[in-house]
């Protein structure tokens, strides 16, 4: 397989940028035609940022799977598309080769379809990091059905709340899944969310852990069952759904500043378009190497650059059920060995994390298989960068710092692996078809200043002022909302959440979240959310949750809670965190809880935020103005509390 479409050069990215601005169409097709499409689209690009309409290709007649599998069958049908790694090192990995991932797919196809499944359903799934989740993926994609996914840390009560809002009437999951020495109940956190839901039809249920599991009659059945009645069937083939390019292949939870999780949805043939394009540019992806990205793909990261875009590269793409300190913190350094890893993708909270154990663990690995490192989720902090440059990259690696979100569907801002320079925590040069912009409060473009190392920079909010294929498409049931949260701040953009700094080179540092979304061990957890499971719990008369510097998961969650005069001293903070738990999941549970009085208000009844980001920050004595508040002495006490 080649790319036609692979930068080589720093002359080639600068070509193909320009040419991606001036005749933005004219790039998108040339790329596009690269892939398996059964009709060829009527026009690439319609777009209205102001009224909200974005289509790519459409008319455009495709099935992504087709992309991801059938048609490497010919050239790559043996080559491994997946390598699974178990959690436990002792059991035995698994390699599908193309034909085998691609028969399992159209199985599972069979499967979904015996069960009711339709082009357009919605279909939930909630697995472990085992190959069946791929598998599951690419089989809605393959019969048309729009899959959720759902990460596993999520609580009964979250999937209730996205099963409910996008009326999924279809559930994959399994009894259990192992996550280093924990087994995680996938089958009884889903029967606690279907109590509320009696639209759910049908639950289809791996064995993995074999947990004891409730199994409803009519309702549940076993994977393997469904699997065998499949192999009675005879001929196994499955023909792929014809797809616009527009319908929509899936939909992703995700936080923004309102309590309510959005639902991101993507469509088929411009994420597939956009993924593939900056999977093969960024990590410079070599037929025959081996990409590890250590994401779940109960996250975008997952979805875009474990699933589809390695997949529709023809890639090897290993997925890894285990987390990165069990049995040892070197358990990432086993696998680049074992399964000779040539780029590795994962996390700046992992990379701290793994610091934090020192370096003669590494000590016993060669990982000389390395050729490309990257980075995602967060900034990533110079020492972070350069603790992974020089021990697990041997300084002969680069490093792509790369700066997307749930909503981009792909690499937005990014070095190419080896061809466009890196610089320390910065993410540097938009990929060709992306136009950034920064700008101020105002939505004027954002003017040059000196800062304090006399350098000159320009900063601001970021911003993207054209389409890109990857763009979400609507917010799921809710296209006013699509509207509201990205499209209203500054008319005629895309905007990001996130601030950002640009250098005289045209480099972008990505400084964080300008809104009320934390950015915890690289989740993006919405400080409202957790202000609402907080305050659900007896005896909370309300509370307020900032985020605070964390030198491992980058941002901690630091809570204010209020309650009532005749609990404050009953009331435990770990009750608090099991009602954060339940509602939310264990991600969401805040690192610190500090009972208060009150909270600093404005005379209009606002929570002054700024202030409690300060406090929580440690800067109490940079407080700032607090003569608008309606008791200042709250504030005294909150600090002199501080935990
Ligand atoms: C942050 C993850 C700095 C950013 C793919 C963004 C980053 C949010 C980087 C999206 C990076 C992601 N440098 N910040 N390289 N990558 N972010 O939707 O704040 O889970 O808005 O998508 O993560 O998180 P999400």
């Amino acid at each position: 397989m080649s790319y036609p479409f692979q930068i080589k050069t720093k002359e080639a990215y600068e070509k193909a940028y320009q040419q991606s601005v001036s005749d933005p169409e004219g790039f998108w097709a040339d790329v596009a035609e690269q892939f398996t499409w059964k009709q060829k689209w009527d026009k690439v690009l319609n777009w209205d940022f102001k009224d909200t309409f974005i289509e790519w290709f459409r008319g455009g007649k495709l099935n992504i799977t087709e992309n991801c599998l059938d048609r490497h069958l010919e050239d790559r049908g043996d080559t491994p598309a997946i390598i699974w790694e178990p959690n436990d090192p002792e059991s035995r990995h698994r390699i599908l080769t193309y034909k085998e991932l691609h028969f399992k797919v159209m199985q599972f196809a069979h499967v979904l379809r015996n069960n009711g499944v339709k082009k357009g359903d919605r279909v939930c799934i909630y697995l472990g990091m085992v190959p069946e989740l791929a598998i599951a993926t690419l089989a809605c994609a393959r019969i048309g059905a729009i899959h959720s996914v759902i990460f596993g840390g999520f609580s009964a009560q979250s999937i209730a709340d996205r099963l409910q809002d996008a009326h999924a009437a279809f559930i994959i999951t399994a009894d259990g899944a192992y996550r280093g020495n924990k087994d995680i109940p996938l089958k009884s956190t889903i029967d606690d969310a279907l109590t509320t839901c009696p639209f759910v039809r049908k639950v289809i249920v791996l064995t993995r852990t074999h947990t004891p599991v409730s199994m409803i009659k009519g309702r549940d059945v076993w994977w393997e069952d469904e699997i065998k009645n499949v192999e009675t069937m005879g001929n196994p083939y499955f023909e792929a759904e014809v797809m616009d390019a527009e319908d929509p292949l899936f939909i992703l939870y995700t936080s923004g500043s309102t309590g309510k999780p959005k639902g991101v949805v993507h469509s088929c043939g411009g994420y597939m378009v956009y993924t593939t394009y900056s999977f093969v540019n960024v990590f410079q992806y070599t037929p025959g190497d081996v990409y590890f990205c250590t994401a779940d793909i109960g996250w975008i990261t997952g979805h875009s650059y474990i699933v589809y875009g390695p997949l529709a590269a023809g890639a090897t793409t290993l997925i890894f059920e285990g987390i990165p300190t069990y049995p040892d913190a070197g358990r990432f350094w086993d696998i680049v060995d074992k399964h000779r890893v040539n780029i590795l993708y994962t996390a700046p909270t992992a990379i701290r994390s793994l610091m934090s154990f020192g370096t003669d663990l590494i000590k016993q690995y060669k990982l000389d298989s390395l050729k490309v490192l990257g980075s995602v989720g967060e900034p990533i902090n110079e020492e972070a960068w350069h603790w992974f440059d020089e021990n697990i990259g041997k300084g002969k690696c680069p490093i792509v710092d790369t700066w997307w979100q749930t909503e981009t569907g792909g690499i937005m801002i990014s070095n190419l692996a080896g061809v466009t320079p890196s610089k320390p925590s910065y993410a540097t040069l938009p990929l060709p078809g992306i136009q950034p912009v920064l700008v101020d409060e105002n939505g004027n473009d954002a003017q040059p200043v000196t800062n304090d190392k006399g350098e000159t920079i320009v900063s601001g909010n970021l911003c993207i002022r054209f389409p890109w294929p990857g763009i979400l498409r609507t917010t799921y049931g809710d296209h006013e909302r699509f509207k509201q949260a990205y499209f209203s701040t500054y008319e005629n953009k895309y905007f990001t959440g996130d601030g950002s700094f640009r250098d005289t080179d045209g480099n972008y540092r990505i400084t964080g979240r300008v809104d009320d979304v934390l950015n915890v061990s690289g989740h993006r957890i919405g400080t409202a959310e957790v202000e609402n499971a907080i305050n659900m719990h007896s005896g909370v008369i309300e509370s307020a949750v900032v985020g605070y510097p964390h030198p491992i998961k980058g941002q901690g969650i630091y809570a204010f809670v209020v309650t009532e005069n005749s609990h404050v001293h009953e009331l435990n903070k770990d009750d608090i965190l099991q009602t954060v738990s339940r509602l939310i999941g264990a991600i969401a549970k805040p690192d610190k809880i500090q009972l208060v009085s009150g909270l600093p208000k404005t005379r209009s009844g606002k929570i002054m935020r700024r202030i409690l980001r300060k406090i929580a920050e440690g800067e109490t004595g940079n407080i700032g103005d607090t003569s608008t508040l309606l008791d200042p002495a709250v504030v005294e006490d909150i600090i002199k509390n501080k935990l």
